[in-house]
C-alpha cells in the first residue's frame, strides 16, 4: 500500500458513521478514504462523542463532526439535512454501528432481557434502515452512491460469545439486501462487508473475544485481516471500480469462511486429544 494511496475517492464526498477511537475500523476507514482523495462528515452518538477523541480525527481528516445517536428517528433525519448543508450529496456511506447491552451485561442468548435485545437490533441494524431512509427522503444519496455496512459471520454461522448480535447482523444483512434492490434503479449500491474479529472497543467487549480471535487467526489461511486492511477493502467497494457489485455479503476474514480446519490445528487438537486419552 502507497502512503498517498491511489486517488480512488478523489472528488467523492460521504458519511462516516462509528469512528470511536483510533482502533476503531470507522476511524481507520475514515483515514483510508481522505488519503484516496475524499471529504466527509463524522458522525456518532452524543455519548461517544463526550470522550472527545473524535476530535483529533476530525482534525487530521478536515472533517466536520455531526452527532447523530442513530436510535432517534429525528436525528438521523436532522444529520441527513446538516450533512446537505455541509457537503451537498454524497457519494458513500459507512455504518460500523453496533452495540448489544446483553452482551455488555453478559446476558446469555438463552436468558435474553428484550428491552435490551430491542435496542440491539434497533441501533444495530435497523439504524442502518433509517439512515437510508432519511439519505433518500433529505436527497442526499447521489445517483450511483455506494453504501457499505459492517457485519460478522455470525449472521450465518452460530457463535455462542455473539449472543443476540448473531440476529442483529442477520436482520442488518437483509436490510442491506432490500435495500439494494431498490436504490438499484438510480445505480446505488449497497453491500455488507463481513470483517474478521478485530481488536477494537466493541470487539474485545465481547466475552471470550480472545478465543474467537484466535481460532480464526488459526483457521483463516491468510491470518484476521486488520482494521487498516479492513479500510483498504472498503475504500474498493467506495469507488467507481465496483460499481456493479450490489446486494453482497462479503467476505473479508482471510479466507475463514470457505476453510473447514487447518493443518496446524489437526497438529494442536491430535496432541491435545492424545494428552487426554493417557
Ligand atoms: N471488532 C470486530 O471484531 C468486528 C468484526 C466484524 C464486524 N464488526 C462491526 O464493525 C462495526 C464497528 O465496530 P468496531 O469493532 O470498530 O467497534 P467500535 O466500538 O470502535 O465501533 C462501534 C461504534 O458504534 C457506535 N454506536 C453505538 N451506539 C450508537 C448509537 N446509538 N448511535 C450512533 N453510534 C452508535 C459507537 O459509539 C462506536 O463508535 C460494528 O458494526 C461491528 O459490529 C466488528
Amino acid at each position: 500500500m502507497t502512503e498517498t494511496g491511489y486517488g480512488l475517492l478523489k472528488g467523492k464526498k460521504g458519511i462516516i458513521f462509528g469512528a470511536l477511537d483510533e482502533r476503531s475500523i470507522a476511524w481507520r476507514i475514515a483515514l483510508a478514504c481522505k488519503r484516496e482523495g475524499a471529504d466527509f462528515v463524522l458522525s456518532n452518538a452524543p455519548i461517544a462523542l463526550r470522550l472527545g477523541t473524535l476530535n483529533a480525527l476530525s482534525e487530521e481528516t478536515d472533517a466536520p463532526i455531526i452527532p447523530c445517536d442513530v436510535s432517534k428517528e429525528d436525528e438521523v433525519d436532522e444529520l441527513m439535512k446538516k450533512t446537505k448543508e455541509e457537503l451537498g450529496g454524497v457519494d458513500f456511506i459507512l455504518h460500523a454501528i453496533g452495540m448489544s447491552p446483553n452482551i455488555r451485561k453478559k446476558k446469555e442468548y438463552n436468558d435474553l432481557n428484550y428491552n435490551w435485545l430491542n435496542q440491539t437490533l434497533d441501533i444495530s441494524a435497523i439504524s442502518l434502515h433509517k439512515v437510508l431512509n432519511y439519505a433518500e427522503k433529505n436527497g442526499v444519496l447521489n445517483e450511483g452512491a455506494s453504501v457499505v455496512a459492517l457485519s460478522y459471520i455470525g449472521a450465518q454461522r452460530i457463535f455462542s460469545k455473539y449472543s443476540d448480535m448473531n440476529d442483529a447482523k442477520a436482520l442488518l444483512e437483509s436490510i442491506a439486501r432490500n435495500y439494494g434492490s431498490r436504490l438499484a434503479k438510480r445505480g446505488i449500491r449497497v453491500n455488507t462487508v463481513s470483517q474478521a474479529p478485530t481488536k477494537t472497543s466493541a470487539g474485545t467487549g465481547i466475552k471470550g473475544f480472545d478465543g474467537m480471535y484466535t481460532f480464526a487467526e488459526k483457521l483463516a489461511p491468510l491470518g484476521n485481516p486488520s482494521a487498516d486492511e479492513c479500510a483498504d477493502y472498503c475504500v474498493t467497494l467506495f469507488s467507481d471500480l465496483t460499481r456493479k457489485v450490489t446486494m453482497q455479503n462479503l467476505y473479508h476474514d482471510g479466507g475463514f469462511v470457505t476453510s473447514g480446519i487447518s493443518e496446524e490445528m489437526i497438529d494442536d487438537l491430535a496432541k491435545i486429544y492424545a494428552e487426554g486419552s493417557e
